[in-house]
């Protein structure tokens, strides 16, 4: 037999625990898994030894705005950035220009993706509510990964971008969704048996407390937490849980950054619906004590709450009600970030220093190496129809591996970074363990922190059905 890589002497993931042994790879595919050396030439070796050989991580909210805000990021850089922070699949979220709204749109991306993409990759379609219920059930059929409603969110009517910073009578805007468009939407996506993913955030709330707070001049961090308080999480994702139940959708919670948020989902799980959460390292690893050393760049929606959110977003990722960690890597420029703080766009990379800051976690004892490969990649894989072809080591699927070195420390730094834009809240930040290969379907993507590889990442679209494969989870 000829090998195309040999991974040898690494502690390799078995789902349930990791095995020192040697991981072959032939054709793309995870061809065996052997404590033993197996007969045959390699074309390729890798020794890890006290190394840990784990499946491709996955980061399941990323917006490289291509096509659109291209001089912020594109899907060249966004990829380069994922494969250098260990990931080998990315979900590209919908709110693009033009938007993933119908087939058409859909077919275009996946065109415009695959040249520049050095990983692998789903596609999300977007939710506009009656502007294209009816192109929900074909996108499923054409293989969007999920359906993602940015609820709360003004969109531009000319060119369906969101409107970061919208106030009641803007022109030439599409506002907020009334709720009963957005129980249609809930419906529509159902029929497919697809995740519906929300942004979760209260406008009228929001609009209401953010002219109060901004009316009395104030600029500081607790200002803006005012103005887009816990209660705006709260309430959307109530009202999401409550018409997912009655209509049986399947309802993802996008970055969760509430503990009252997490009781909700706890809730509506212990249940028995099939209603899942996620969370960004922003809200694990900061709260609102760190604005004042880092400023603006830490601004996102939902905005970084408070320590004792903070501490009930790690009860929810123990006990499992939170059961995946994504970046919502959504770069801007830094001439846009510097500025007023009302003003500024909200959001900052992250695809690249996602797996490095939960592999930090690790080494601070805060979760376990098996969390982290459940958080990553199995959970997610698993809940959008993909595993085990994604998200496992087991032999006869992709050879999509992440190798991790756990004793090497580094320091996050922002010039470091393969994004178009560098805005990060963790410039400077101490990390200890960090991915030292990214490997996609076979080809070594990333080599001890270089691109190592051209473009050959493809798009990846779920299973039919995956329903059974969540009640597992
Ligand atoms: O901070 C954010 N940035 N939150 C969002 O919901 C959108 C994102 C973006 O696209 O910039
Ligand atoms: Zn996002």
């Amino acid at each position: 037999m000829v090998w195309d890589h040999v991974i040898k002497n690494g502690y390799i993931y078995t789902s349930t625990d990791f095995v020192k042994g040697n991981l072959y790879i032939k054709d793309g595919k995870i061809a065996a898994i052997s404590e033993m050396e197996l007969e045959g030439e390699a074309k390729k070796t890798t020794d890890a030894a006290e190394q840990y050989v784990l499946p491709g991580f996955i980061d399941t909210h990323v917006h490289s705005r291509d096509p659109g805000a291209t001089y912020k990021e594109d899907f060249y850089y966004s990829t380069q950035a994922a494969a250098a922070g260990g990931v080998t699949m990315i979900f590209e979220m919908p709110n693009t220009n033009p938007p993933i709204n119908n087939v058409e749109n859909l077919r275009k991306q996946e065109d415009n993706l695959t040249p520049k993409a050095h990983v692998d990759f789903g596609i999300w379609g977007i939710c506009l509510g009656d502007l294209n219920m009816k192109d929900i059930v074909p996108l499923h059929e054409a293989g969007v990964i999920g359906f993602k409603f940015f609820w709360g969110y003004a969109i531009n009517s000319q060119t369906f971008q969101l409107m970061y910073n919208y106030k009641e009578g803007d022109e030439g805007v599409i506002p907020p969704l009334p709720d009963g468009e957005v129980y249609d939407i809930f419906k529509e996506v159902g029929k497919t048996g697809q995740i519906i993913a929300i942004h979760a955030e209260n406008n009228q709330i929001i609009q209401r407390l953010t002219k109060k707070v901004e009316e009395s001049g104030r600029r500081d961090y607790e200002a803006l937490l005012e103005g887009r308080p816990n209660l705006a999480e709260e309430m959307t994702i109530q009202s999401g849980i409550a018409m997912a139940k009655k209509l049986g959708t399947r309802l993802h919670i996008l970055h969760v950054s509430t503990g009252e948020g997490v009781e909700l989902v706890r809730q509506a799980q212990r249940e028995g619906y099939p209603i899942t959460s996620e969370t960004c390292p922003h809200f694990l690893f900061l709260n609102n004590e760190d604005y004042e050393k880092i400023g603006p760049q830490m601004k996102v929606y939902p905005p970084v709450k408070y320590k004792k959110d903070q501490q009930a977003l790690w009860q929810g990722i123990q006990d499992g009600t939170v059961s995946i960690v994504c970046s919502d890597h959504a770069p801007h420029t830094e001439e846009e970030k510097d500025g007023d703080l009302w003003s500024i766009p909200a959001g900052m990379c992250g695809v690249e220093t996602l797996a490095p800051l939960l592999l930090n976690a690790v080494s601070e004892g805060k979760i376990s190496l098996q969390q982290v490969c459940e958080l990553l990649a199995e959970n997610p894989a698993k809940q959008f129809g993909i595993y085990p072809q994604k998200g496992s080591l087991a032999v006869g699927t992709d050879a999509d591996i992440t190798i991790v070195d756990m004793s090497k420390e580094t320091v996050i730094k922002r010039e470091n970074l393969h994004s178009k834009s560098k805005v990060t809240a963790f410039d400077q930040f101490p990390v200890k363990g960090i991915p030292v290969a990214t490997i996609v379907r076979g080809t070594t993507v990333m080599e001890n922190g270089e691109i190592v590889s051209e473009p050959i990442g493809k798009m990846v679209k779920p299973v039919a059905n995956s329903e059974k494969v969540i009640c597992s989870l």
